[in-house]
């Protein structure tokens, strides 16, 4: 993982096409922001050690608070606005980016066990969810986490394909009934009873990439990076945010990674958020 962003912006993107991966440190926004969205989390669950939640609420009480939250998060314009003074902050001129907004993520110990939150855990590049070649993620950690409380990416699968079922999705599918599919979580049973892209059952991705992270570092990715999170059971529940966002000039000149087996229908990226013009 690399520490240090290329000399301009074109080229960190391009690092990223190229499956460079970028972890960099957090600032004062980046802090700032995560402690606003911790204060939501207790004001919400009204409870002031957010990471021992699992001991206190039960999963259909949590995911249904979480899921408030995360619609909040997703849709608020004062977020929205955020996102283009983050993103500024590593080189990404706001008129010329789109993001499909921040979503809070929430993993709890022994989550995995739980079938109506499978898909969280299924191994998936992000762009098998209709996103362009061109898109990239930046994660952002609530809490320092150790390395078994992240995710990892298959770096030999970048550059080959994954036996998968993307084509089952389709984005205007997905959104026929609103928002809250993509938002995800607000119905409770979309983990048995929606279409989630994935990897085939019982794949191989041969070795993993793990990362230990601190609170507000920014984790940079291609949307075509393949990667799972971690089953975990360490008594403490996690808490992410993650934003997708392009680079308007990468669309028109059609940069980005390569697409070696995303057949997923559709596109999102007309309904991504651009800066607003006054
Ligand atoms: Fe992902």
């Amino acid at each position: 993982m690399k520490r240090n962003l290329p000399n301009s912006n074109l080229e960190f993107r391009e690092a990223i096409f190229q499956g460079d991966l970028f972890l960099t440190p957090p600032t004062d926004q980046s802090l700032k922001f995560i402690q606003e969205i911790k204060n939501l989390i207790i004001e919400e669950l009204q409870i002031e050690d957010i990471r021992k939640v699992h001991n206190i609420l039960d999963q259909a009480t949590f995911f249904e608070k979480i899921g408030r939250l995360r619609r909040l998060i997703y849709l608020d314009k004062k977020y929205q606005d955020l996102t283009f003074q983050i993103l500024e902050e590593w080189g990404f001129n706001p008129q010329e980016i789109a993001f499909d907004p921040f979503r809070l993520r929430v993993i709890t110990p022994h989550g995995h066990l739980n079938p109506k939150a499978a898909p969280i855990y299924y191994p998936h590049r992000d762009t098998w969810y209709a996103h362009p070649q061109s898109l990239i993620v930046l994660w952002l950690p609530l809490d320092d986490l150790k390395m078994e409380e992240t995710f990892v990416f298959y770096p030999d699968y970048f550059n080959q394909l994954v036996p998968n079922n993307s084509e089952i999705f389709n984005y205007d599918n997905w959104v026929k009934d609103g928002p809250d599919l993509k938002i995800g979580w607000q119905d409770p049973d979309s983990g048995i009873t929606a279409n989630y892209p994935r990897s085939i059952p019982n794949f191989n991705g041969g070795k993993t990439l793990g990362f230990a992270c601190q609170k507000g570092e920014h984790l940079f990715f291609s949307g075509a990076h393949f990667h799972q999170t971690l089953p975990q059971n360490t008594d403490q529940t996690r808490y992410s945010l993650d934003v997708r966002f392009v680079h308007l000039n990468d669309i028109m000149e059609k940069r980005g990674s390569p697409n070696l087996d995303n057949r997923s229908q559709g596109t999102t990226l007309k309904d991504y958020v651009k800066v607003r013009k006054i």
